[in-house]
């Protein structure tokens, strides 16, 4: 059996490319339909309420154009936007998968890095516990990493100093994990993990989804055979700041790029 729907993705804008990044890189026969809802975006700022109504009509708008599946790359969105949502195809967020994973691999204690609204859910600390009842987590809100990476500033001083300055309660905390909770961080990890040093253990909630989604596609029977890939890009918004990011993130400046309405 086998199952040649691309596979849907959304994020705020930009950032859920990393997320497309890991899924190419562990699926890498599945087509990706993308939306970065460029218009709404930032989602770390937002309330639950907006982030799940955005949540809603973007998995509305990927079912629409007939996804196998939707991947919420956006961890935001994951940790406030799922509760309510009626599935019309399997939904599945970066943030379970993520601590899932940091909670496997952890001495004790994990440090959660995320934007201010992933954070102040706390839904990270909420899966860690579940998972482990005996862990300790250190949650840190970074909201100046988003618009410092949108500059392409991963290695620079201005970023290394803030960098030290969120990194700092965690490190007085003796944190053995760090979990990258938010879709841009990977493009920090060398970074972070120079400051935090080689004791302590980056968990990308990007890989930890995509071998996730891996494995339920394979017990579903439902991957893809070995049909052409063929990705496709949408955005709310106009598209050349996305197209210039995306070619730090993907490494493809010739994205297939469709300004879409949503909702
Ligand atoms: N995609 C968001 C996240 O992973 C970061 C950008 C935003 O605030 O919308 O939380």
């Amino acid at each position: 059996m086998s199952d040649e729907r691309p596979i849907g993705v959304f994020d705020s804008g930009v950032g859920g490319l990393t997320v497309v990044a890991a899924l190419k890189r562990r699926l890498p026969r599945e087509s990706v339909l993308y939306l970065g809802d460029t218009a709404r975006l930032p989602y770390g700022t937002k309330s639950p309420l907006t982030v799940e109504r955005y949540s809603r009509r973007n998995v509305d708008f990927l079912a629409s154009r007939g996804v196998k599946a939707v991947v919420v790359a956006c961890n935001t969105a994951s940790a406030l936007g799922l509760a309510g949502l009626e599935e019309p195809v399997p939904v599945l967020g970066v943030i379970e998968p993520g601590a899932r994973r940091a909670a496997e691999i952890s001495r004790g204690c994990v440090g959660v890095l995320a934007t201010e609204s992933t954070i102040a859910s706390d839904a990270y600390g909420i899966a860690l516990r579940a998972a482990r009842s005996d862990l300790r987590v250190v949650s840190q809100p970074c909201p100046l990493f988003v618009p410092l990476i949108e500059e392409g500033w991963y290695d620079d001083t201005v970023t290394a100093e803030v960098a030290r300055r969120y990194l700092q309660p965690l490190i007085e905390q003796r944190v053995d994990t760090v979990i990258l909770g938010c879709t841009h961080y990977p493009l920090l990890a060398d970074l972070l993990a120079g400051l935090l040093g080689s004791e302590v253990q980056l968990v990308d909630s990007a890989g930890a989804v995509a071998e996730r989604l891996h494995q339920d596609l394979e017990s579903s029977g439902a991957l893809a055979s070995d049909s052409a890939v063929e990705d496709h890009y949408c955005v709310t918004d106009a598209g050349s700041r996305f197209r210039r990011i995306a070619a730090d993130f993907l490494g493809d400046p010739d994205l297939s790029l469709e300004l879409v309405e949503v909702g």
